[in-house]
């Protein structure tokens, strides 16, 4: 399904064309049917059975964070693409860093998901996707540190175009219920979107949070009233937050205060 009046956006069709779309024109849309990208299509009902149908383990945000009716879980990860072989590690925090002075630090209990060798498997072939240190140059012996956001939205899915002040971010949608909830990218500086598309279970959006901003169209509630939308939602990281040290790379790179 796309936008009236747009043309339907091309999915990737293999991991070098994933890569080449990033590098190039900065985004990129992907299906976990292609086995060609690494992706396995029977995560997706594994992963609404075992985490979002799980009781208990999505949680009510607890900060003054819209939409206020959003529910969460979370764990940050790290990937050393030096070595390849080496396992996904958890990272020592899940802190969001503040995105400026006058907002706060935020920290979320872990929900554990390195040990989960099918979210592993997962997580390792979303970090596959990363086009390569050849776009952050600098800081090519750092590890990935990758923020993995489980969400449940019934209502608005964000709040306004903003950035992540990440890498990359990878948007992942598991399961919907209704219409709307319509992906969106800008351009600095544009009120109007270039890239409008309606994401559909399976089906999944990555871009590069350094040269666009991002937004949701709010869910339309299906013909009973009732609408949700399950997304994974991962930032790649490139910088260590709040170690000091890469403030330098952080001001080379133009970003804002790093998040998670
Ligand atoms: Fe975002």
């Amino acid at each position: 399904m796309t936008e009236r009046g747009t043309h339907a956006p091309e999915f990737a069709p293999n991991l070098e064309a994933a890569w080449e779309m990033l590098q190039t024109q900065g985004w990129v849309l992907i299906s976990d049917k292609n086995r060609d990208l690494g992706l396995d299509p029977s995560f997706r009902p594994y992963v609404l059975k075992h985490y979002f149908n799980k009781r208990g383990l999505l949680q009510p945000e607890t900060y003054d964070v819209k939409p206020y009716d959003r529910l969460r879980a979370r764990d940050v990860v790290k990937f050393n693409w030096r070595n390849l072989d080496e396992p996904l590690t958890e990272d020592d925090s899940t802190t969001i860093a503040p995105k400026d002075y006058s907002s706060q630090a935020r920290t979320y209990k872990r929900t554990e998901l390195v040990h989960d060798k099918r979210f592993n498997r997962w997580l390792e072939a979303q970090s596959m996707l990363m086009p390569g240190v050849s776009h952050h140059p600098t800081i090519e012996e750092n590890p990935i540190h990758i923020g993995v956001n489980l969400f449940r939205t019934f209502t608005d899915v964000v709040n306004s175009p903003h950035r992540d002040s990440t890498g990359f971010v990878s948007v992942f949608v598991v399961d919907k219920h209704g219409e709307g909830a319509t992906s969106e990218l800008y351009r600095e500086g544009s009120q109007t979107p270039f890239l409008r598309h309606p994401l559909q279970p399976g089906q999944e959006l990555v871009f590069d949070d350094t040269q666009f901003l991002h937004s949701a169209t709010p869910l339309i509630p299906a013909s009973d009233g009732k609408a949700h939308r399950d997304t994974i939602i991962c930032t790649y990281d490139f910088h260590r937050w709040p170690d000091p040290a890469y403030q330098n790379i952080l001001t080379k790179l133009n970003l804002d205060t790093p998040r998670n």
